[in-house]
């Protein structure tokens, strides 16, 4: 049984409607400005190159200036007492790129030049922040010494089963230990012990194997004998898998970075597994073991556990180091009696062995997804982030943003944990584990919320929701105060129209668990998605990021497509719209939410 718990934090706020403004609208009393954008310089040292409105700066500018489509971040205080909510770091994911903004003339040609410049805006930037004080607010701190990008081309070391394994040595490092690069950065973690966690999503979207046989390996996670649109292996033949057929093993990976040191080299966690990584949100155990909790997000993929060998030790930041590199991985199955199995995917055991293709663990963490497959995990609707309360020891929430091929012909059908066929809307999924043990193996779940509007037509689309509709739950977390922030990713395809019409753009609702009462905080720019969530440690400012405001930007280059449909955040008629993160404040300084 759980401890009873302290009286439930209050929603002080006014809701706001829906929106189709082109821009970020907040409740009364509070205020949101642009810190961040794509194009900013990140305040490298005598490297501060401006942006461009044309996207005429070079690769090399790019690489010095905030990357495309911001997406997880996370707020590291420079340890300074009183200042810690003042002054700060912030590392921020830049997932993919959009070409046709990206160039001054689009993807009209092709380069090597741009497959540089889109390298170079994905991958994360480190800033330096501060609170200027007296009504001057948030600022980057130009020129930082911890201003860092990490793009696709940086160097970054392997940790874990997979390091130097087979599968994972190339002509250009024929040890498998150095990986250049990290993208399609999507959520993220941060650890107790101090670094940032940054996930790889789509990686196979940007490599191709155009020989037409695809391995098993390749078929499992997507890998095309076509392009998928970005045309990095047309120029760079680290990409094409019929030169570099194992360049694809080497991504897919959550990756640690040390946001304070910006020599330190980053280092791709291989025990963690192998999958399109949403998120990594870390916990601890009751005996210390550094819990990682992570999503697959495509359609009917799984929900992953690691729990590490090792304690975490604070102030030992070289045993801390190694805690994400030794442990047991594991998958998530849903019983329909409300009760669950955390599967381990441990080489030798539940048939995960030589006998269905595993040599050894190296081989079952690169090929997770279909270790997952043979101990029978149970196959979700699109697992996006992941929130531990703060307030409830082993209480753990996860948005699955949509599926509606759930239920289609060929396809699977409904169970307990995904139970509407067509689920266009999403759900939010919660589960406690054993005896409030985040390490545990047994767990019970419930459903949360299922997403969806009181008016829709198919009872499918109804939900079952207190407070203000919304679909596609997306970004997820927990304040200090135990509230529980949603935001939403509805499709370029679909926000506003056919079963979305009239609910305008994309936004982020708070909702305290012990009412289940949601509330909608916040609607943002045209054709944007609302992702990445970070707090100071006074819950007083809150980052946010706008990603991909106007797309299908990409259309803009190809003048039989429509008309860009946002401008945000600079404004002038036909300015180039830029993803941004959003500084978001209360006017008379108190906690967000409040
Ligand atoms: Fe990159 Fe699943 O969002
Ligand atoms: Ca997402
Ligand atoms: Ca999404
Ligand atoms: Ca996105």
């Amino acid at each position: 049984a759980q401890a009873p718990l302290a009286s439930p934090a209050k929603l002080g706020f006014t809701a706001v409607p829906f929106s189709v403004a082109d821009r970020v609208i907040v409740p009364d009393g509070y205020s949101a400005e642009v810190l961040y954008a794509w194009g900013d310089a990140v305040g490298l040292k005598g490297n501060s190159p401006a942006f461009r409105a044309d996207a005429s700066n070079s690769a090399a500018e790019q690489a010095a200036q905030a990357g495309m489509h911001h997406d997880g971040m996370a707020f590291f205080p420079l340890p300074q007492g009183s200042r810690a909510s003042k002054h700060g770091l912030l590392a921020i994911n830049h997932e993919y790129t959009d070409d046709g903004l990206l160039h001054g003339d689009g993807m009209k040609t092709w380069s090597g030049e741009k497959v540089k410049k889109a390298q170079a805006a994905v991958g994360v930037s480190v800033i330096e922040v501060e609170d200027a004080g007296k009504g001057r607010g948030w600022r980057v701190v130009r020129p930082s010494k911890y201003a860092r990008r990490i793009t696709a081309n940086t160097p970054i070391g392997i940790g874990g089963p997979a390091r130097g394994h087979a599968l994972m040595k190339t002509e250009a490092d024929p040890l498998g230990v150095e990986i250049l690069g990290t993208l399609n950065n999507c959520a993220n973690g941060k650890t107790p012990w101090g670094t940032y966690l940054t996930c790889e999503e789509n990686f196979d979207g940007y490599f191709v194997n155009e020989s037409g046989t695809l391995s098993d390996n390749e078929k499992r996670y997507g890998i095309k004998n076509k392009d998928a649109g970005y045309k990095w292996a047309w120029e760079d033949f680290r990409f094409d898998l019929q030169i570099n057929p194992n360049e694809a093993n080497r991504f897919g990976w959550v990756v640690e970075i040390d946001p304070y040191d910006p020599k330190s080299r980053p280092v791709k966690r291989t025990a963690l597994g192998r999958f399109k990584h949403e998120g990594a949100t870390v916990t601890l155990a009751p005996d210390g073991r550094a819990v990682v909790y992570m999503g697959d997000d495509q359609r009917f993929e799984y929900i992953y556990k690691f729990v590490s060998k090792g304690r975490y030790q604070a102030g030992n930041a070289k045993a801390n180091s190694r805690l994400l590199d030794e442990g047991t991985l594991y998958v998530a199955r849903f019983d329909a009696d409300g009760s669950g199995q955390w599967l381990p995917l441990v080489h030798g055991q539940n048939g995960v062995d030589a006998s269905r293709g595993f040599a050894d663990q190296g081989e079952v963490v690169i090929k997770a997804r279909l270790a997952a497959d043979v101990v029978g995990a149970t196959k979700m609707d699109r697992p996006e982030w992941i929130a531990v309360n703060p307030k409830a020891p082993g209480e753990v929430y996860c948005t699955l943003t949509n599926n509606a091929e759930r239920g289609g012909e060929g396809k699977p059908g409904v169970d307990a944990a995904n139970p509407r066929a067509d689920n266009k809307f999403g759900h939010i999924i919660r589960w406690h584990e054993a005896g409030g043990n985040a390490a545990a193996t047994a767990f019970k779940w419930d459903l949360f919320a299922l997403a969806g509007r009181p008016d829709a037509k198919s009872d499918a689309h109804k939900g079952a929701l207190k407070g203000d509709a919304f679909g596609s739950p997306d970004g997820l977390a927990f304040d200090a105060q135990g509230v529980l922030w949603v935001q939403t990713d509805v499709s370029t395809s679909t926000v506003n129209m056919k079963e979305y019409a009239g609910m305008g753009n994309n936004q982020m609702l708070a909702v305290v668990p012990q009412t289940g009462e949601f509330r909608r905080f916040l609607t943002g720019p045209s054709g944007c998605e609302i992702t990445g969530i970070s707090f100071t440690p006074d819950s007083r400012t809150l980052f946010v990021n706008i990603q991909h405001p106007g797309e299908p930007e990409n259309e803009r280059s190809d003048p039989a497509k429509p008309k860009a449909i946002s401008s945000w955040p600079d404004g002038d008629a036909g300015s180039r719209p830029r993803s941004a993160t959003v500084v978001i404040r209360k006017l008379d300084g108190g906690v967000i939410g409040s």
